[in-house]
């Protein structure tokens, strides 16, 4: 039986608790997996740096033996190839999310046909989460408990604060 190596994208900009869900159950499934963090792509300011998520994502993650966090930027299926990985793990919380992903999976399928597409359901308790809206609850002081681990919570929250204290400074100025 070959290795399964499956590469697990996106922007984890906070990792949530539905991302953990899946890393946990993407961990049971394949032989390894890599977390790829990749810079966002959406308009929105990003509110952490690469190597922050990298960070909080390996304290999350520090448990589970066959999975490891790398930052990535470029094509994805270029990506994989280099980590020698044979399968993208993606989660799809509604219906919503599928033509998007549809279109990512055949779109890097048509690039890499080397590379297979694999989707996973995270727990419904997280249908509704992703992290805009984690990233949007925190700008607006609202409570994100349960949405993200308590020391991701943390995070986003002094880095909030912190943003607000420059922008109020300047103002000020
Ligand atoms: O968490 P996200 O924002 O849904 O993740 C999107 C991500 C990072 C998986 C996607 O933007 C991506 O694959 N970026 C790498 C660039 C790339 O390969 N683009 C072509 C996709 S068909």
């Amino acid at each position: 039986m070959k290795d399964i190596v499956a590469i697990y994208p996106g922007s984890f900009d906070p990792v949530t608790n539905g991302h953990l869900d899946l890393i946990h159950r993407g961990a049971k499934l394949f032989d390894r997996l890599i977390v790829a963090i990749a810079p966002n792509l959406d308009k929105d300011q990003p509110l952490f740096e690469l190597p922050e998520r990298k960070e909080m994502l390996e304290a999350m993650t520090a448990g589970l033996d066959n999975v490891s966090v790398d930052i990535f930027e470029g094509l994805l299926v270029r990506y994989c190839i280099q980590k020698n990985a044979n399968a993208v793990l993606r989660g799809i919380r509604a219906v919503s999310d599928y033509e998007f992903e549809l279109q990512m999976a055949l779109m890097n399928r048509k690039m890499e046909p080397r590379v297979e597409t694999v989707f996973m359901m995270p727990a419904e308790k997280y249908s509704y989460l992703s992290s805009r809206i984690v990233r949007e609850i925190a700008r607006l002081g609202g409570p994100l408990t349960g949405l993200v681990p308590e020391m991701v919570e943390e995070r986003v929250r002094q880095k909030v604060a912190q943003r607000q204290t420059t922008a109020s400074g300047i103002h000020l100025q």
